[in-house]
């Protein structure tokens, strides 16, 4: 009988400390995520120095209890895989650090692996992945549609021009003075109005799958602006709902066309903004008649989380992919290419 693989996800790349014992790739075995959300909020937005001080505070205690709440020792794990980036420098620094000195320590393979690949990956610990498969990003750093042809291979077929969605929820949210993170908020908000306000969609070149979501938070701060200075009142969370129709609108036609357009298997949703219930009930309308299967990852698994670096890592490390102990932070890292 082969033996299960035990893999030491580790995840510091924004805010959020966490580390995970996966078995065999798709089971959690346990999940640690400190959340330093409390710390930023007053500040509206990450600060980066402060995230890297919590970072060096929590890694240890996060790390014990991944595996005391799994069960396992050091000595039981094959791999740790650990997020090398995109992120904060020096955030991603405190996790690659500490995942150097347990694997040199104890003597376990290093994968680095790429935090949008362990948002991907998520979904993996939902269902396994069928391939083609497309996956739509949707977090505080990126929007894109990433197509996956095998495990552990990633195409990137359209990404946004400027801001991510998440940052566009972010920006939106502060304008209307909610605390950050904001997209929980305008979510929340636009369930409760309707969507009256004429906003721009931004669909870009014929055939792009690109994104755009600078020149709808403009309009939004604008039309906002605009109703101040007539003296009128515009509700809340009407903004919010036109706001969120616009995003969904793009995101799901895009999303729709590109899975059709590659005959994909699986449709995957990844990254923060996949906690938004508008998306998720859109993309399930949409997808509803079509031949290929939608997998939304449970509220928990689509923000950051080391489940998903852990379920990751472990499709590279069962390609051969082996980090070395010089293994670095890397706020650009490619996904195509890591
Ligand atoms: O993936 P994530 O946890 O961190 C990054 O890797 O960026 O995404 C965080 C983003 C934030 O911009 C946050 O506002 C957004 O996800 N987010 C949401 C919702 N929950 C989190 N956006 C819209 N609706 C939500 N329910
Ligand atoms: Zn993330």
């Amino acid at each position: 009988m082969k033996k299960d693989q035990l893999i030491l996800g580790i995840e510091t790349s924004c805010d959020e400390t966490a580390a995970a014992v996966i078995k065999n790739g798709t089971e959690i075995l346990s999940n640690v995520v400190a959340s330093q959300i409390e710390s930023h909020k007053r500040f509206g937005g990450v600060v980066p120095e402060i995230a890297s001080r919590h970072h060096v505070e929590q890694i240890t205690i996060v790390l014990e209890e991944a595996l005391l709440q799994a069960g396992v020792t050091y000595d039981d794990l094959d791999a740790i895989a650990v997020t090398e980036g995109p992120g904060l420098v020096g955030a991603l620094l405190i996790g690659v650090n500490a995942a150097k000195a347990v694997a040199f320590a104890h003597g376990i393979p290093l994968v680095g692996t790429h935090h949008i690949a362990g948002h991907i990956y998520a979904n993996r610990l939902v269902q396994e992945i069928q391939y083609p498969a497309l996956s739509l990003v949707v977090s505080g750093g990126h929007t894109e549609l990433v197509l996956l042809t095998e495990p552990g291979s990633f195409k990137v077929i359209g990404e946004t021009r400027d801001d991510a969605a998440g940052e566009a929820y972010d920006k939106v949210a502060r304008t209307l003075g909610l605390p950050y993170p904001g997209g929980p908020h305008i979510d929340r908000l636009a369930q409760e109005g309707t969507p009256s306000l004429k906003l721009p969609r931004a669909w870009l070149e014929e055939g792009s799958y690109d994104f755009s979501f600078s020149g709808l938070k403009s309009a939004v701060i604008n039309t906002l602006h605009n109703a101040e200075q007539r003296g009128e009142k515009i509700e809340p969370q009407d903004l919010a709902a036109s706001f969120q129709a616009s995003v969904i609108e793009v995101l799901v036609t895009k999303a729709v066309k590109a899975a059709k357009e590659f005959d994909v298997k699986q449709v995957l949703l990844a990254g923060g903004v996949a906690a938004n219930k508008g998306l998720r009930e859109a993309l399930t309308d949409a997808f509803a008649g079509l031949s290929m299967d939608l997998i939304i990852p449970p509220l928990h698994l689509c923000t950051d989380n080391a489940a998903m670096i852990g379920a990751a890592g472990s499709i590279m490390f069962e390609k051969g992919k082996r980090s070395g102990l010089d293994l670095n932070g890397n706020p650009g890292l490619d996904i195509e290419v890591f």
